[in-house]
């Protein structure tokens, strides 16, 4: 058997939510620049939209990558208060998150939406992380694995093979966002597997080999091993643990 692991990336994104201002985050990215050590993992910060350009200076020349946190997928217009692809690519972004539950429980994003921002962002040249999980009713219900293949389905579906070949997506169960309350490595693994198999079934097993499975929710420096040594797990998108360079760089360091 080849080492199927050796064949993804791995990806390490902070998600920064809305923390820092364009100062805050020039601090943050210069000392994570300084302090990260080489090694296998691509690591990407997430900061607000008004930090991104600062924050583009500061790891200019580094091995950090740019990310957004969210997009609108028309190009240009009368959309107040949006951003586009096109002007996140120009500011610096290589990967844009779409689909992250707090787009789709607070701003009501759609699975349509998300296939929509995701085609743009590829349009744009950009890697998008396709953000999906289930809430803690679905899982209670016995939903969970139905509810993530349909959202990474809704996405993936509508687009082509070569598009298929620059996707992550993330397993970020609602019910452990937030709330310091991680799934048990195991429970990750499980899920992740569904979304590796689903990739097969509406993608083909190329694309599901390929494709970086990042999990997301609650994840510290004191857990971030023990969530990585899944086989199906390919990396990490960190939300309150990257907002200091300390435990971000724990989390980065853990998957090598
Ligand atoms: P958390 O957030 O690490 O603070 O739980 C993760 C995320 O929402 O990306």
């Amino acid at each position: 058997m080849p080492d199927q692991e050796s064949t993804r990336r791995t990806v390490v994104i902070g998600n920064w939510k809305m923390h820092k201002t364009g100062a805050e985050g020039v601090a943050l990215a210069t000392e994570i620049v300084a302090r990260l050590r080489p090694g296998r993992a691509e690591v990407a910060v997430a900061p607000p939209f008004t930090a991104l350009a600062p924050v583009a200076d500061a790891i200019r020349g580094s091995s950090v990558a740019l990310a957004a946190q969210d997009v609108f997928h028309e190009r240009e217009g009368a959309f107040t208060g949006a951003v586009s692809a096109p002007m996140l690519a120009a500011a610096g972004c290589s990967i844009v998150l779409v689909g992250h539950s707090e787009r789709r429980h607070v701003f009501g994003d759609g699975d349509e939406d998300i296939g929509r921002k995701a085609l743009a962002v590829l349009d744009a040249g950009m890697r998008p992380v396709v953000c999906v999980g289930e809430t803690l009713e679905q899982r209670d219900a016995g939903g969970a694995e139905n509810v993530v293949r349909s959202q990474v389905g809704a996405v993936v579906a509508g687009l082509s093979e070569t598009q298929r070949t620059r996707l992550t997506v993330a397993y970020e169960p609602v019910w452990a966002i937030g709330t310091g309350r991680t799934a048990t490595p195991d429970t990750a693994e499980a899920m992740h597997r569904v979304i590796r198999s689903s990739l097969a079934t509406i993608a083909g097993p190329g694309t599901a080999e390929r494709t970086p499975i990042l999990y997301g929710g609650s994840v510290k420096g004191d857990n971030a091993g023990a969530i990585l040594a899944g086989a199906n797990v390919d990396g990490l998108l960190v939300g309150g643990a990257s907002l200091r360079a300390d435990s971000f760089l724990t989390i980065c360091h853990a998957a090598g």
